[in-house]
């Protein structure tokens, strides 16, 4: 039954460069931290083009994607592997929806960034794609 299960799961997690150029890491990591989260990895790294499109691989033929891309790299980000008890879902619940708009209050977007696109935090979706993420990022 749900709620009695505890079910780890490790996720990647980018803190975007919207969030480093403004002083935010601590910010977002501190609401990790509090919610019971574990860090097991972290790295401030720039991203490159080739990463960049392999970490977007759905998005790539998006027309949000060469801005997307262009903002990605446009300096440091910090790139961490984070685990808990179903921490896919409980981080992406920490997120917010996509667009800072119109996520809602509580959440690290809807108190902190009002885009759609410079929006603080990526969190794998899935346990798929957390793996191929980690795997990108971590290798
Ligand atoms: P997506 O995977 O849909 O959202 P999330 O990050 O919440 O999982 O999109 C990936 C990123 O692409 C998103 O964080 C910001 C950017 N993006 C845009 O710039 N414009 C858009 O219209 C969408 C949907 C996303």
């Amino acid at each position: 039954q749900k709620g009695d299960t505890d079910v780890s799961q490790r996720t990647l997690v980018l803190i975007k460069p919207d969030a480093v150029r403004r002083g935010l890491v601590g910010e977002i990591l501190a609401r990790l931290e509090r919610k019971g989260l574990r860090i097991e990895e972290m790295r401030l790294r720039t991203m490159d083009a080739d990463l960049a499109d392999a970490h977007y691989a759905d998005h790539v033929e998006k027309p949000f994607y060469p801005p997307l891309k262009e903002f990605m790299l446009s300096g440091p980000l910090v790139s961490l592997i984070v685990s808990g008890d179903e921490s896919i879902p409980v981080i992406r619940a920490l997120a917010g929806a996509t667009d800072g708009r119109a996520a809602a209050p509580g959440t690290i977007r809807g108190d902190l960034s009002l885009s759609n696109r410079e929006n603080l935090i990526h969190a794998s979706d899935s346990e798929e794609s957390a793996e191929r993420e980690i795997k990108l990022w971590f290798g």
